[in-house]
């Protein structure tokens, strides 16, 4: 047989991420543009679609599509074509070796690792040739090897994952996903913004930006202020209220998810539990997180609560883990399982 390259994939509302075997890891925006017609495809330089950022500075020349959205993969055709293209280019960009025999798990929001896992394997089998789909959350603390009563919440763009970890595969009911993630905080500053500010002039795109150089929660908080034109003519405006309450909407509904997970678990290793809490995920980099999960937890208890070190990679860190952990058994049986069903 050919070498076996392993892969673990991060295969996120918004940012699509890969670790290989082979040393290699990179990550794209999870959106492709697809030309519209001749005009576009010759501003592309030839070509019929970009991804990522590319895609997204190009929005006015492609139809962009966005297809883990909402979480899952929406159950239209271009939505499927969409994550298989996305697939093939994250793919293409690890750079493995021609020939390889590929074995890969992708983490995918808990939702769709459910509900769209079928997309996703019909998807991915064209480029792999044994695959597994595990949900996000799951890989992220299988990579740090905290395999044993911790929850992960995970915070993403379009969702928020939370997990129950207790040294098996998490099932249904160890999972709970809400979506106020870091697009809900995006609309929610762009609606304060507007309401407050209505003589200044900004983009979806801006709003992020601010957000992702200034995302804080908690009394403590850094002065934020931007520039945004005023009829053309560049203003600046204090925000830091408008940021903080933006940010702020994450913790409640979480924390609801969190105390759902907890009380439901085996009373003996609540406690247990309840102190080994870890924050994952771009959203996990907001300042005062932590802090403000465990002040909110206190009248049900308390707990302690940590972010991973490296947010963008944790999860496909731990898929390539889970990968290179699994036994050669099981990436035959999916093997032989695919070549009956052919
Ligand atoms: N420094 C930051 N502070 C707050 N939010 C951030 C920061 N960096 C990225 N984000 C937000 O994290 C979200 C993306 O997180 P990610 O884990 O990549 O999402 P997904 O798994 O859904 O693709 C986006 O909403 C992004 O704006
Ligand atoms: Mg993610």
């Amino acid at each position: 047989m050919s070498d076996i390259v392993y892969i673990g994939m991060d295969l996120g509302t918004s940012r699509t991420s890969i670790t290989t075997s082979t040393g290699v890891r990179t990550t794209v925006w999870s959106y492709v543009g697809y030309a519209q017609d001749h005009v576009s495809r010759k501003h592309l330089g030839g070509r019929d679609k970009v991804f990522g950022e590319e895609a997204v500075q190009n929005r006015m020349a492609v139809d962009l599509v966005r297809p883990l959205d909402k979480g899952v993969i929406q159950d239209d055709e271009k939505s499927r074509h969409a994550v298989r293209d996305l697939i093939e280019y994250v793919i293409e960009q690890a750079e493995i070796p021609t020939g390889s025999t590929i074995y890969g798990v992708i983490g995918a929001p808990a939702e769709a690792s459910v509900d769209s896992k079928a997309h996703i394997l019909a998807a991915a089998s064209e480029f792999m040739d044994s695959i597994v789909v595990c949900s996000e959350p799951f890989s992220v603390a299988y990579g740090l090897d905290f395999l044993a009563d911790t929850l992960v919440v995970d915070i993403g763009a379009g969702t928020v994952d939370l997990c129950r970890v207790h040294a098996t595969m998490p099932k249904a009911e160890d999972q709970r996903t809400h979506h106020f993630g870091g697009d809900a905080i995006d609309a929610r500053l762009t609606e304060l913004l507007t309401e407050n500010h209505p003589e200044a002039q900004f983009s979806s795109n801006m709003v992020r930006e601010i957000k992702e150089d200034h995302a804080c929660v908690g009394t403590h908080m850094d002065p934020v202020v931007a520039t945004f034109p005023v009829k053309g003519k560049p203003t600046e405006f204090d925000i830091t209220a408008e940021v903080s309450e933006a940010c702020s909407g994450i913790v409640a509904p979480t924390v609801e998810a969190l105390q759902d997970l907890i009380a439901t678990y085996d009373p003996e290793f609540q406690q247990k539990m309840r102190n080994h809490i870890l924050l994952g995920g771009g959203g996990s980099q907001i300042t005062g997180l932590s802090r403000a999960f465990e002040e909110a937890l206190v009248e049900y208890g308390g707990g302690k609560v940590k972010s991973v070190e490296e947010p963008q990679y944790a999860g496909s860190n731990g898929a390539l883990k889970i990968a290179l952990d699994m036994p050669e058994d099981f990436w035959q049986e999916f093997i032989e399982e695919q070549e009956t069903q052919a």
